[in-house]
């Protein structure tokens, strides 16, 4: 049975930054020695709405990327779209202001051993995580491209910083108000065509995860996919984010998208199943 993170600790962490980014907020949070067990793909769930709030269930954030050193030590980043009453909380808080959060959580993406050619293809704040593997895997030699995908340009979360750790970006906007016009997962079908990738890393709304999974299904490619499921304790106890998940044999048995994920080999989702109670078997 998979367990929670074993580097995962409950943390009281201070707010360094709260910047305004397109319609995000890049929130940068001081963690300290936290920062060793983060890898990307990992989450962290932040208790919103202070100390005496009704908002009982923490929420989830991608980490988007961690620095080992700085002017304030280790330290976390998050990029926030301001939804609802939690990710707005959480987007008022000012430098000074304490968080209280659970990180790393949940499962990481794999790291290839040898240099591949990768892509990566972000959705809204889904471009968050990739940043920071895009850092990973290109200190392992690898080609990195990254796709990024949104209805509209104020969508596209993409920092000049990290463009450095990419080969290509290309930009898709449903609009066409930012780089080209249609979706990102257009182009995908092409590439692997043209056999110019191994490995595709996604995060993003699910039914872009699931439209990856299907362009690449009888084709080499693996889709790692980092899975955004709803979920209510983050740790793996009240079965809030389960998803259908078949293992090698082909045997379905729903996972806990919050400790069996997020990150999910995009060929073993049952996307077809996914929100649907699974018939018993016999
Ligand atoms: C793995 C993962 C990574 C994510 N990464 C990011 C990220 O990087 N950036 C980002 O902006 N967002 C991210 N999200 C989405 C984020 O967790 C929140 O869902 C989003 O910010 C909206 O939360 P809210 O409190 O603003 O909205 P709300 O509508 O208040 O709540 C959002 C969710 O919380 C739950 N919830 C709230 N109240 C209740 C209740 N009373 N009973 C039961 N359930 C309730 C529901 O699941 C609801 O869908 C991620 C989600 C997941 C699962
Ligand atoms: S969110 Fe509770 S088990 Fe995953």
């Amino acid at each position: 049975m998979t367990n929670i993170n074993k580097s995962s600790e409950r943390l009281i962490a201070t707010v360094v930054s709260n910047k305004r980014v397109g319609q995000y907020h890049q929130i940068l949070l001081n963690v300290g020695q936290m920062v060793n067990g983060c890898k990307p793909g990992n989450f962290v769930a932040i208790k919103v709405g202070g100390d005496n709030a009704k908002m009982i269930l923490r929420r989830a954030f991608a980490i988007s990327r961690v620095s080992h050193s700085g002017p304030y030590g280790g330290s976390m980043e998050l990029i926030v779209a301001p939804f609802g009453q939690g990710s707005k909380w959480l987007c008022a808080q000012i430098e000074g202001a304490t968080i209280d959060l659970i990180a790393p959580l949940g499962t990481a993406f794999g790291i290839p051993t040898e240099p591949v050619r990768a892509l990566l293809v972000g959705g809204g704040y889904g471009s968050a995580p990739l940043f920071g593997l895009a850092e990973v895997l290109k200190n392992r030699g690898c080609r990195v491209d990254m796709y990024l995908g949104a209805s509209t340009g104020g969508k596209i979360y993409a920092p000049m910083e990290g463009k450095r750790s990419v080969n290509v970006l290309k930009i898709y906007t449903e609009d066409g108000s930012m780089g080209e016009r249609g979706r990102v997962t257009e182009p995908i079908p092409g590439l692997i065509a043209d056999g110019l990738v191994d490995v595709i890393y996604s995060c993003g709304p699910m039914p872009m995860l699931r439209a990856i999974s299907h362009i690449v299904a009888g084709s080499d490619v693996v889709h790692q996919c980092a899975v955004e499921e709803s979920m209510a304790c983050g740790v793996g106890i009240c079965m809030t984010c389960v998803l259908p998940v078949a293992d090698s044999e082909g045997n379905v048995s729903m996972k806990r998208s919050c400790i069996d994920g997020p990150v999910m080999d995009g060929s073993q989702v049952m996307w077809d199943l996914v929100g649907k109670i699974p018939e018993a078997h016999a």
